[in-house]
């Protein structure tokens, strides 16, 4: 469903993504760890082109990315969900038509976008807050709301840059049990998930990249990685997880 070749990106002569290939299946659940700045977010960027890459083959249910103009990504993206580290809510606008513009601009008419957004809140528990402003809700549920945003869209695929990195550590549970409810009961989309948390990685990615450097460096079943690292970064987590 998603199959990508030999990605490349450089910002001012500055390698950033080395050739970075990945095959997802349908239903898969992909987590992407690494350090900062390794390139995870440029990656996750370039899948729907968020950010343009220089070279490579990006290939989605059949589709060459790399090849569509801007208009036909604009549609491919109503089927790519993208949950941002910084929610990229509106905020003077109430969850559910935050959650219900994406199936606005795609022509739906108003009182089904409600109702589908309506549901798809119920799906991260924030159906009672439907009618709040944005502006009033916490992180955790601001984060909510944006992975309700990514749902109601019924993507093949959704990619989620670093979903919890900005919430209070508390909220964050809440957020990752949501995710990890999602990630088990699809058996169509697949998702992407940049993360550092490595309990929610190990128990819910069905295959886990280790990112150093603008390279996949290593990647498997988190049973693989986790308990038999080759590269650095796995020993490290392999450690943490020790640790904890
Ligand atoms: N728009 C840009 N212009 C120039 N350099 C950029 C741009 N975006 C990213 N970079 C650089 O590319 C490298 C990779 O950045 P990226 O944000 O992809 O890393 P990351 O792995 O997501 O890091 P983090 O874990 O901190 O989010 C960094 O050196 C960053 O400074
Ligand atoms: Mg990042």
């Amino acid at each position: 469903m998603l199959n990508i070749k030999n990605l490349q990106k450089s910002y001012h002569g500055d390698i950033v993504l080395d050739g970075i290939n990945i095959e997802v299946k349908p239903g898969e659940i992909v987590a992407v760890m690494g350090p900062s700045g390794c390139g995870k977010s440029t990656f996750i960027r370039c899948i729907n082109r968020l950010v343009e890459p220089n070279d490579g083959e990006i290939y989605y249910k059949g589709q060459p990315l790399h090849e569509l103009s801007e208009k036909d990504m604009e549609a491919v993206r109503m089927d790519i969900g993208f949950v941002f580290q910084h929610f990229n809510l509106i905020e003077r606008l109430t969850v559910k038509q935050n959650v219900a513009l994406g199936l606005v601009k795609k022509g739906h008419v108003i009182e089904e976008a409600y109702e589908k957004a309506y549901l798809a809140l119920e799906k991260v528990n924030l159906s009672q807050l439907a009618e709040v402003k944005v502006g009033q809700l916490s992180g955790g549920e601001k984060q909510r709301v944006g992975i309700a945003r990514a749902l109601v869209l019924e993507p093949g695929l959704i990619l989620l840059d670093e979903p919890t990195a900005s919430l209070d550590p508390i909220l964050v549970r809440d957020v990752l049990d949501i995710l990890e409810d999602i990630a088990r009961g699809t058996k169509t989309t697949s998702m992407i998930i940049v993360t550092h948390e490595v309990t929610f990685a190990r128990r819910v990615a069905d295959k886990i990249y280790f990112m150093d450097q603008g390279k996949f460096i290593e990647s498997g079943t988190p049973e693989k990685v986790f308990n038999e690292p080759v590269s650095w970064i796995g020993k490290k987590y392999r450690e943490l997880i020790n640790y904890c």
